[in-house]
């Protein structure tokens, strides 16, 4: 089984990246931001109390999305493996990924972090503001707040994985087909 982490800063291509992926890979993709705007679309309760922490760029409780992965997980038994985007974003939730995984009987292939300069994220994060329809990517001070929660509150877990020696950094500027070649020698090297 192949279980990805793809991990990097708010914009640094992670959805992008993750779609060409599953295809190379035929991997289930499991974001937890999409997940969430699913919740909202949907107008579910989950979804009205995550909208409000997402539109300011904060992160929505530990308990809440790992709560989500973990119903993934267990309704994807046959899958032949995961890309994690946008999880684990804390310590917590990447111990309790590494829990449920276990209870599968599987685990973390490797770590990819993605790796690009803030104000390439933030002109990215603004450009997709245009037509995205996301809150959270329309005003800059949105975006540099979901900048500080991830050096804040998310760069440690890459720490995480390199306890674990799993960790591996790519370079996340270029075309995107280029970015995709180093990912696919990064996966290739694990
Ligand atoms: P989430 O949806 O995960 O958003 P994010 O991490 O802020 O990241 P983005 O989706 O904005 O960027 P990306 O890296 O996927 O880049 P993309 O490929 O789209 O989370 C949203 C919110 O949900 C969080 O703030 C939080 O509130 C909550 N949440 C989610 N997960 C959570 C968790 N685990 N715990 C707690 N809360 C959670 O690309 C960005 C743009 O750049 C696109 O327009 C793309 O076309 C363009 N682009 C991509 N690649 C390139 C390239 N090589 N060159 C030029 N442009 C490029
Ligand atoms: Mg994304």
């Amino acid at each position: 089984m192949l279980n990805i982490v793809l991990f990097g800063p708010p914009g640094a291509g992670k959805g992008t990246q993750s779609n060409l992926i599953v295809k190379e890979y035929q991997l289930i993709h499991l974001s937890t931001g999409d997940l969430l705007r699913s919740e909202i679309q949907a107008g579910t309760p989950l979804g009205e109390k995550a909208k409000t922490l997402m539109d300011a760029g904060k992160l929505v409780p530990d308990e809440v999305v790992i709560g989500m992965i973990s119903n993934k997980l267990d309704s994807n038994k046959e899958a032949p493996g995961f890309i994690f985007d946008g999880f684990p974003r804390t310590s917590e939730q990447a111990k309790a990924l590494d829990e449920l995984l276990n209870n599968h009987n599987v685990s973390i292939t490797t770590m990819i972090s993605m790796k690009v300069p803030e104000q390439e994220l933030i002109d990215r994060l603004l450009e997709r503001g245009k037509e995205s329809g996301r809150a959270d990517d329309q005003n800059e001070s949105v975006i540099k707040d979901r900048l500080k929660v991830y050096r804040e509150q998310t760069e440690v877990v890459k720490e995480y994985y390199q306890r674990q020696n799993k960790s591996q950094e790519i370079d996340g500027l270029g075309t995107i087909d280029e970015v995709f070649g180093r990912i696919k020698n990064a996966i290739e090297q694990a």
